[in-house]
C-alpha cells in the first residue's frame, strides 16, 4: 500500500527564518513518524533551502506556485528550473488563494502542463465557492476539472495530484471541514469525471487529496473510506505539534 500522503502548506508563514528552523526543528524530532507517510512541505521559496537541508529525506519538497514560461527575464518570478535546482518535486497550481488574485483555469491548466513538461508533480485545486442542496457544485467541479486537466496526457497522470479543496471549508474564517460523507460522494463524482475523461486505468493512477481545515481531530476521519489518498493541511501545519496529531489521526487503525 502507498503512503498516505500529508502536504504541509505553509503559504506565507512562519512570518521569521527563526521561527521556521523551530518548527523544522520539531518536526524532525517525529521523523520516525513523518517516514510512515509521504510528507510534503511547500514552504515559503525563500524557506526552500532550509527545508531541504534540515528536513533531509523525512521530506519531500514542494512549492507553492510556479511561473509558467521556462526560460527568459521575468522580475519577480520563478521558474521550474530554479525550483529543481533546490530539489522540489512538487509544486502546488491553481490554490484558491491565487485564483483570488485573478489566476484562470485555463492559467492553472498551462501551468499544471509546465510542471509536467519539467518533470514536476502538479498538484492541482480545485473546489467549489459554495454548495446548495441541489447540487449544482457538481456541475462546476466538472466543468473545472475538464479545464484543468485540459492539456495533459493519460501517460504522465501518475505525476498528476488533485487537491479538492471546497473554498468554503478553507481558513480561519471558514464554515469548517466539509462532512466526511459529503466528501465521499464528491470523492466519487471526481473519480467519475476522471475515468470519463481518461478511461478507468489511467483515472486510477491520479492520487486525490483533500484540504480544508484539516486538523488533528478530523484528519483519520476525512482519510479514511473517503476514497482520497491524502490531505492538504494549512493552518494546523504551522504548529508542531497539531501536525504530529494530524500525521497520528492519518496513521490510526
Ligand atoms: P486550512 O488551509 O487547512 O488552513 O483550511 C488549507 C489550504 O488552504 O490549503
Amino acid at each position: 500500500m502507498a503512503k498516505p500522503i500529508l502536504v504541509a502548506n505553509w503559504k506565507n508563514f512562519p512570518a521569521s527564518l527563526p521561527e521556521a528552523k523551530d518548527l523544522l526543528t520539531n518536526l524532525k524530532k517525529k521523523a520516525e513518524l513523518y517516514k510512515k507517510l509521504r510528507l510534503i512541505i511547500t514552504p515559503p521559496l525563500p524557506y526552500l533551502g532550509l527545508v531541504a537541508e534540515k528536513a533531509g529525506k523525512m521530506v519531500e519538497l514542494g512549492a507553492q506556485n510556479l511561473f509558467p514560461q521556462e526560460k527568459g527575464s521575468h522580475t519577480g518570478e520563478v521558474g521550474v528550473d530554479i525550483l529543481k535546482s533546490f530539489g522540489v518535486k512538487v509544486v502546488i497550481v491553481g490554490h484558491s488563494e491565487r485564483r483570488a488574485l485573478g489566476e484562470t483555469a485555463v492559467d492553472v491548466a498551462l501551468k499544471a502542463q509546465v510542471a509536467i513538461k519539467s518533470g514536476l508533480s502538479p498538484l492541482i485545486c480545485f473546489g467549489e465557492k459554495s454548495r446548495d442542496t441541489d447540487g449544482e457544485h457538481f456541475q462546476f467541479l466538472q466543468e473545472e476539472l475538464k479545464t484543468l486537466l485540459s492539456g495533459i496526457n493519460k501517460k504522465d497522470l501518475g505525476k498528476v495530484m488533485l487537491a479538492y479543496e471546497p473554498i468554503w471549508a478553507i481558513g480561519k474564517q471558514s464554515a469548517g471541514p466539509i462532512d466526511p460523507l459529503d466528501l465521499s460522494q464528491t470523492i466519487l463524482f471526481v473519480k467519475k469525471v476522471l475515468t470519463d475523461l481518461f478511461g478507468r486505468e489511467s483515472a486510477e493512477k491520479v492520487a486525490i487529496l483533500y484540504g480544508g481545515s484539516v486538523d488533528e481531530s478530523n484528519a483519520g476521519l476525512l482519510l479514511r473510506n473517503s476514497g482520497v489518498r491524502g490531505l492538504l493541511v494549512g493552518r494546523a501545519s504551522l504548529n508542531a505539534k497539531s501536525f504530529e496529531g494530524v500525521a497520528h489521526s492519518m496513521l490510526a487503525k
